[in-house]
């Protein structure tokens, strides 16, 4: 470390830049996630990438798209490219509503913002509701991406601990009673309740109704993040906490993960009190989501089988998980445990005591499979002994192939350490420490 706390390697990197001393505040919590870091070592062709969350989007019926879309220029350009309301275009809201039913939401079309991709949506509900310092709790670990949207508006994350049935209802109270006793401000419980990204895991129905009233007594906004909720992989469908409680849970929904991400559609629907300064926060942001883009998702909903192209992405990730699995059962070490998630994207894995994730990356790459390590979804340095591994992309076939090969960088790695014990890099790269995780 150096005297501003920063390791050198980073100092050195800033120094560089001759803006340093101009940027504001908020920009010193925007860091690169060590997925973008990953992004580039990845794709290539050679590695298997257990570490991407793209979605797989060859199911889609690309023919038929590419008519609508033609289809909706020639009869509906004008508006189609044309600047649309921050509200979103409203017969996709009504719509957005059917959708929703399904989780037992019964939201009113007026209620919801149309974002692009439930990112912004993210990012607007911190800037409507957190000042710097105010603290937002988090599952330990939680979604990459929120993780940077809260530390660009410098809110504090406080990580509450996950089992295998999602976030533990004592350790929610245990946080906010910690925060009361240090005179602290919870602003709001950041959740993903199903197939958690990364953990994989979900929110026991049972517990659902105990964090909302856990949250109402507190005085603490739920942001319900659910953008995988419809990919159960037996069809299943959890009742959303924006169900049990219309004025304390903003929910925010997407169809990166149940049609295209690229359309970049999301939203968020808001307690009827908070719709109008979402709507305000949505024009100042971006003016309006993509008009195009929303009369695509509209016209597919309205023309497509799209219940039945869920259900088939459902079937898709359901072989590649079990590929994921079955590899993760046949070949990893001794010590190693995971979750095992029933619909998603994620496995989250812990490795045994003393092995760190990130100092093992590069030769994970060298040996052709990448993940992405845990400490990147935590705001606090934990994960050091936790990676997830994602299955949704590659083929079950490269799922196979890419745990055999992080199976034996981790038994390789395993073997070291028991020879010569924990390196250098191991000790300064986070606590080894019992992580609040989920395994
Ligand atoms: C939990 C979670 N929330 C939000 C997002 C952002 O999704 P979108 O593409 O809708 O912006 C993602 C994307 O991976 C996610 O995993």
């Amino acid at each position: 470390m150096t005297s501003t706390g920063q390791p050198p390697e980073r100092q050195g990197a800033r120094s560089l830049d001759p803006h340093l001393r101009r940027y504001a505040a908020r920009a010193e919590g925007m860091t690169a996630s060590e997925v973008r870091a990953l992004f580039a070592v990845a794709s290539r062709p050679e590695v298997v990438s257990l570490a991407g969350g793209m979605p797989n989007l060859a199911a889609l019926p690309l023919d038929s798209l590419s008519d609508q879309i033609a289809s909706i220029i020639a009869d509906e350009g004008l508006t189609a490219l044309q600047y649309g309301s921050a509200h979103g275009v409203p017969v996709l809201r009504e719509q957005i509503c059917e959708v929703m039913a399904l989780e037992g939401v019964h939201g009113h079309p007026d209620d919801l913002v149309v974002t692009v991709g439930s990112q912004m949506a993210l990012d607007l509900v911190t800037r409507i509701f957190c000042d710097p310092g105010d603290i937002i709790l988090a599952e330990g670990p939680s979604y990459v991406g929120a993780l940077g949207t809260f530390a660009s508006y410098q809110a504090d994350v406080r990580h509450v601990a996950m089992d295998d049935h999602g976030l533990v209802p004592e350790a929610l109270r245990a946080a906010l009673a910690a925060a009361e006793r240090a005179g602290r401000r919870v602003k709001m419980l950041y959740t993903i309740p199903n197939f958690n990204n990364p953990a994989g895991v979900t929110l026991a129905v049972s517990r659902r109704a105990e964090v909302i009233e856990i949250c109402a007594r507190h005085d603490v906004l739920i942001i319900e993040d659910n953008p995988y909720g419809l990919l159960g992989f037996d069809g299943q469908i959890y009742p959303a906490l924006r169900s049990m409680d219309a004025d304390n849970v903003i929910y925010l929904g997407s169809f990166s993960k149940t049609f295209a991400s690229g359309l970049r559609v999301g939203w968020a629907l808001a307690p009827h009190a908070v719709r109008e300064k979402l709507v305000l926060a949505a024009e100042s942001a971006a003016l309006c989501a993509p008009t195009l883009n929303q009369m695509v998702v509209s016209r597919y909903l309205a023309t497509h089988d799209w219940k039945g192209q869920i259900k088939s992405f459902q079937t898709m990730y359901r072989e590649r998980r079990d590929a994921l699995l079955t590899g993760l059962d046949q070949h990893m070490p001794a010590g190693c445990t995971w979750t095992k998630p029933d619909g998603g994207f994620f496995v989250w894995m812990t490795v045994p005591e003393g092995v760190d994730t990130k100092a093992m990356q590069p030769r994970a790459v060298t040996a052709r499979v990448a993940y992405v390590p845990g400490t990147g979804f935590y705001a606090d340095g934990f994960g050091s002994r936790q990676m997830r591994l994602s299955f949704c992309y590659p083929p079950p076939e490269r799922i196979s192939e890419g745990v055999r090969r992080l199976a034996g960088v981790l038994a390789q790695e395993i073997d070291l350490l028991n020879t010569f014990g924990p390196t250098t890099s191991r000790s300064l790269s986070g606590p080894q420490t019992p992580t609040p995780d989920t395994a």
